[in-house]
């Protein structure tokens, strides 16, 4: 990585609109109009998620790649692995992580800022997941809401790209994590800057690639990493 990658705008994806598709097995994204279709295929389904995007609340309301590559994970793990488990996702944005959780089974809380929780809510009722997705508020750094329960499982995609918020996101992680949580921490490297929320974060976790991953190699190279975080 180049000294000018400092100087570039970290949320290019969102100023150019990007298209490209770092996930390998995925057919390639549709685009209805506002809504975007994706469709991520597993061992024992496949899952397609419909998508208002909406930029107007902020950069969250487009899809982001590292939220593509961490669905598709979660896709070829298969239903199993979230079937009935409490699951929260931080920073969800469009909500597809989350929406794709919901679809395997799981009960899920997609959350972010103020702006963006319509657009999830939009996205949840049209692809029929009020049943499994509550949206709610949840700001990195402040207390978390006493009405989401503990979770099981957290989902976290590309949230590392503001430095004012490394320190929040970091305080909310471990005002969430338990010694039994599971934690898939999906981040696609942007800038040198972004060491900083890694040096925060060593403070307080340890991390891996997740082990069975064979697309990583296809992410890897956009510098693209689905870490799986442990509390120390
Ligand atoms: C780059 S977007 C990624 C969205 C989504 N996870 C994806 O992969 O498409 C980062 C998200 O983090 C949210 N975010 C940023 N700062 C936050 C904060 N302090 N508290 C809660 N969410 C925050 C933004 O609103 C945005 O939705």
């Amino acid at each position: 990585m180049s000294d000018s990658d400092d100087d570039r705008d970290p949320l290019d994806h969102f100023m150019q609109g990007s298209s490209e598709s770092i996930v390998p097995d995925q057919p390639p994204s549709v685009r209805h109009g506002d809504t975007l279709q994706f469709s991520f295929s597993g061992p024992d389904t496949t899952v397609t998620v419909n998508l208002i995007l909406d930029a107007s609340p902020g950069c969250g309301g487009v899809a982001w790649p590292a939220g593509e590559v961490l669905a598709q994970y979660l896709v070829k793990q298969g239903s199993i692995s979230l079937q009935g488990k409490n699951i929260l996702e931080l920073g969800s944005g469009t909500g597809l992580v989350g929406l794709v959780a919901g679809m395997l089974g799981g009960n899920v809380y997609l959350t972010d800022q103020a702006p963006l929780l319509n657009i999830m809510r939009e996205n949840v009722a049209m692809n029929k997941l009020s049943s499994r997705c509550v949206v709610t508020e949840l700001n990195w750094g402040e207390l978390v809401p006493a009405d989401i329960p503990r979770p099981n499982v957290i989902l976290v995609a590309d949230c590392v790209y503001f430095e004012p918020a490394f320190p929040l996101l970091v305080q909310t992680l471990c005002d969430l994590v338990g010694a039994d949580t599971e934690v898939l921490f999906c981040y696609k490297k942007r800038r040198k800057a972004d060491k900083q929320f890694f040096a925060l974060l060593k403070k307080k976790f340890k991390w891996t690639h997740v082990p069975d991953d064979p697309a990583r190699a296809t992410y890897s190279r956009d510098s693209i990493s689905l870490l799986w975080l442990t509390k120390l």
